[in-house]
């Protein structure tokens, strides 16, 4: 091991894609609907209209993903299940079609020599449970995501060994049914809310359980969130401890409950003198034990120590330093507060589940990419990376978000997050500079 910003040998570095976002053939092959192909034919919804129909046709192109990854160095691939494609409707029968494409994929990543880790659900949800069932609004979504859950399991646990059972609890429960951004785009009231996110965390759980009981061996399972990280203004011991409070409170809806079996009270005090029911049981199911946990992460929330709660929250200024997204604004050492402080919380292995950055991307005169700021970007967070692991924290792993360039959510291909360029209209993938910055850093074990 070289002393400065480097990495055990046995470190994974990874990249990170999610099903809705690259694969594309939505109408093939029997896949079903899902909420996004909704969002995405809503006129005025998407920036310019964009839609993920075509997204980087991986369901077609994966083969050339594979090898490109296996030029880059990658040891895994942290990819999500379509559950529409595999479960068109969300329960009942079950796409073979769907199954033979995860097959094949998984296939070329094990001859590939690059481990696959696989997320359940990354915001898809088949369109049929949202308009029979209200999706994740009715109790009934854990019963299904359990099924599921078992389904994956039953089809690629020989092979597939490692598990995210959902991707950012937020995004799909808040910005969905709280926000109103993304669908189903309901604005509930907190009540409401509350329920939506409760069946999330029974869901959760449920696929836990499920996962275990079908697999075909030994399995290792967590989650991905994108938890608020909480990044101490300046390092003092009270600062430190602060942050440690506001972390576990911040994330009181999600993995706070999730990995200590009860909401936080702080939590629940944000609904006032009407806290909303739930059956206390129900966290047999949601605090299922979990091999490791899975952060998501681009950017900081600064905590510092304070008499009366015991800490203060700042949020970056308008004219913090940020990236090309308006939302992304930078601090590096996100990288070494977030598992440090997860660690210390709830001890169990860390993994970086996202981290990276999108930018102009512009091709130069020879078509060459010299994408400096996502470099810069990244150089820094693995820094931060190398130094949590020098301090003995058992961060075990990195995933890049993301291989590509792809189907941003609402920004459609506006925002470029790839360390490789995809042209929309050819599907030619082109390495970025930031490309060969993270191939030398993994060949070399150490930040170059
Ligand atoms: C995450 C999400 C990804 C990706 C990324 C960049 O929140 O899980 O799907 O879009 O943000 O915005």
């Amino acid at each position: 091991m070289e002393s400065i910003f480097s990495f055990p040998q046995e470190f994974i570095f990874g990249t990170a894609t999610a099903a809705f976002q690259v694969e594309g053939a939505t109408h093939q092959d029997g896949r079903g609907d899902s909420i996004w192909d909704t969002q995405t034919r809503l006129p005025g919804v998407i920036k310019n209209g964009d839609t993920a129909d075509f997204a980087c046709d991986q369901y077609h192109r994966y083969e050339e993903d594979v090898a490109l990854m296996k030029d880059l160095g990658v040891s895994a691939y942290r990819f999500s299940l379509s559950w529409p494609r595999l479960q068109p409707e969300g329960r009942g029968a079950v796409n073979p079609q769907g199954i033979d494409y995860y097959n094949r994929l998984i296939d070329a990543l094990l001859k590939a020599g690059i481990t696959p880790w696989v997320t359940l659900f990354h915001w898809d949800l088949p369109q049929s449970l949202q308009d029979s069932e209200g999706g994740w609004l009715s109790p009934h979504i854990a019963d299904h995501f359990g099924d599921y859950a078992g389904l994956v399991a039953h089809a690629f646990s020989d092979r597939v060994k490692n598990f995210f059972t959902v991707n950012e609890f937020y995004c799909f429960t808040d910005k969905g049914y709280v926000q109103g951004d993304f669908p189903p785009r309901l604005k509930l009231p907190p009540h409401q809310a509350f329920a939506v996110r409760h069946h999330a965390l029974v869901a959760h759980g449920r696929a836990v359980q499920a996962l275990r009981a079908s697999a075909r061996g030994p399995i290792r399972v967590g989650f991905a969130e994108n938890s608020q990280i909480m990044v101490p203004v300046i390092e003092t011991p009270e600062n430190v401890e602060a942050a440690k409070l506001a972390f576990r409170e911040s994330n009181g809806a999600f993995i706070t409950p999730i990995l200590e079996g009860a909401y936080p009270e702080r939590y629940l005090q944000t609904f006032g003198n009407e806290v909303p029911a739930f059956n206390p049981e129900d966290f047999k199911i949601i605090a299922e034990p979990l091999d490791f946990i899975g952060l998501n992460m681009y950017t900081p929330v600064y905590v510092q120590a304070e008499g009366k709660t015991g800490y203060k929250i700042t949020h970056p200024t308008a004219h913090h330093p940020r990236m090309h997204v308006d939302w992304l604004k930078v601090d590096p050492s996100i990288a070494y507060w977030g598992p440090r402080i997860a660690w210390e919380l709830w001890e169990k292995d860390i993994y970086i589940t996202e981290n990276g950055c999108s930018g102009t991307d512009v091709p130069d005169e020879t078509g060459a990419i010299v994408d400096t700021d996502r470099v810069f970007y990244l150089r820094h967070h693995l820094r931060e990376v190398s130094r949590c692991i020098s301090d003995g924290i058992p961060l075990k792993g990195y995933f890049l978000w993301s291989l590509l360039d792809n189907f941003e959510w609402n920004h459609g291909y506006s925002e470029r997050f790839g360390i490789v360029y995809v042209d929309f209209s050819t599907q030619k993938r082109s390495k970025k500079l930031s490309y060969s910055f993270y191939k030398g850093t993994i060949s070399r074990g150490r930040v170059v």
